[in-house]
């Protein structure tokens, strides 16, 4: 059988985020975001941990940049804190904020990796929740000036902007499953945080042109939906969680409409008071990149409303739910691996969305348990099967077609993983949480030699 290898032009790299990575939370000028105070509500996130100190990255990003030289990357990935630039999330830049930015991307161009910045990854000004937050239009407003202010700043060194990340669980996660920060679970308005962070992401598209930053992307996760039988019911339900999932986003950024099944999907929820004339221009501009996060497939069948009146339902109660899969390994997240499913997803996107951009896969990776042995090795041979695996399904995908330019391993460090807190680890280096040192995994070896043998074809 004829097994494609992947194209010589690829590039590689590793992703991290400011909140799960950096620390230094009270420090630098830098303001409380919507997760701060997340973390601090008790019964939100595991053990009550917090981003408070995280990997220390603030500090100590020179060692990182480090690591990820000796690694060999191409590319690194990490996002930009919104109130370490503006506080309140609006108003005069806080110059100690961006000069970290500032440090950090001359270290990693020093070092010979392009930096790939992502403008959102989901630590919102608390300043700007009290006013409404993603559920008003005035954030996608401020949005488009934060964008303004570190595109000036960083424009000249920065090449590749992803404007938002995952804004599926900003909406969703945060506003109708109520497991991420904010914490609520609303119907409608968070249908209008959907909504407004498009907006959002097409303002700051517009400033990205205008300051003449480069390339401009965004980071969604579609997920790759299955129907646990292939009864009309369970079809059904995968087609309204397609819509809750991927249509949402991909719709009116790449076909310049508004999915047409929102009425089955969310009934009088979906009532489209957010919207106004212009928007879809806004939000379907042409983009340089897509970022696709994959970790995962999901299995769906039809299931009764968890609320039986439509007018209280959440923005995520749409008639389905998840069902396990039977027979294959599981994360310690408790996520199915499927590496076929990456290949079939990208596969499909290509199929359903002609003329998308070229994607760069922004996240993949796996958490795994990690038990250091004697002398603090980690033999995660879990997670190295897990990448080459997931390798092996992006070159099947490149070779029925699809335009993949790149691909980032999540994480390079543990770091924080949202209401899991510290325990749930991605890192291919471990961080020991009370030294703060880092320790790179057998997987960190793997990469390594994975990036010469690639680099040795170019
Ligand atoms: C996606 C998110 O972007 C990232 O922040 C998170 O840690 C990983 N998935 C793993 O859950």
């Amino acid at each position: 059988m004829h097994e494609p290898t992947l194209p010589p032009g690829l590039l590689f790299g590793t992703a991290t985020a400011a909140y799960q990575v950096e620390g230094a939370a009270t420090e630098g000028g830098r303001g409380p975001s919507i997760w701060d105070t997340y973390c601090r509500t008790p019964g939100r996130v595991a053990r009550g941990e917090s981003g408070d100190v995280a990997c220390d990255h603030y500090h100590r990003y020179a060692e990182d940049v480090a690591l990820l030289a000796d690694l060999g990357v191409d590319l690194y990935r990490f996002s930009v804190s919104w109130p370490r630039v503006q506080p309140e999330g609006k108003g005069e830049a806080n110059p100690e904020g961006l000069a970290f930015y500032d440090r950090l991307v001359d270290t990693l161009l020093g070092a010979g990796i392009e930096p790939v910045l992502t403008l959102y990854h989901w630590d919102l000004p608390q300043a700007l929740e009290d006013e409404g937050g993603w559920r008003t239009r005035e954030t996608a407003h401020r949005f488009g000036d934060y964008t303004r202010i570190v595109a000036e700043r960083l424009g000249d060194r920065v090449n590749r902007w992803i404007t938002l990340n995952e804004p599926f669980c900003s909406a969703f996660v945060g506003h109708a499953v109520g497991r991420h920060a904010p914490g609520t679970r609303e119907g409608t308005p968070a249908l209008a945080a959907a909504h407004h962070l498009l907006l959002a992401h097409g303002t700051a598209v517009k400033e990205l042109r205008a300051a003449d930053a480069g390339q401009v992307g965004i980071t969604l996760n579609p997920d790759h939906l299955l129907p646990a039988t292939s009864s009309e019911a369970d079809r059904a339900a995968v087609e309204r969680a397609r819509t809750l999932h991927n249509r949402t986003w991909f719709d009116p950024l790449f076909t310049g409409a508004y999915p047409d099944n929102e009425k089955e999907t969310w009934g009088g929820l979906a009532d489209g008071s957010y919207r106004r004339e212009g928007d879809l221009e806004t939000i379907g501009q042409p983009l340089d990149f897509l970022g696709v996060n994959f970790y995962r497939p999901i299995m769906l069948r039809d299931a009764p409303h968890t609320e039986p009146d439509p007018a209280l339902r959440t923005a995520v109660d749409i008639g389905a739910e998840q069902v396990a899969f039977d027979g294959v390994r599981h994360t310690t997240m408790g996520w199915p691996v499927v590496p076929r499913s990456f290949e079939d997803l990208l596969v499909d996107l290509d199929r359903r969305y002609p003329g998308l951009p070229p994607i760069l896969i922004t996240e993949n990776g796996s958490a795994e348990p990690d038990e250091p042995d004697a002398a603090g090795r980690v033999h995660d041979r879990d997670r190295v099967d897990y990448l080459r695996d997931h390798l092996s399904a992006l070159a099947r995908a490149i070779d029925a077609g699809v335009d993949v330019r790149g691909y980032f391993v999540w994480s390079l460090l543990d770091n924080f993983e949202w209401a899991y807190g510290y325990e749930r680890r991605f890192g291919l280096v471990r961080v020991d949480y009370r030294t703060l040192e880092r320790h790179p995994k057998d997987s960190y070896h793997w990469y390594r030699d994975h990036l010469k043998a690639h680099r040795f074809r170019r």
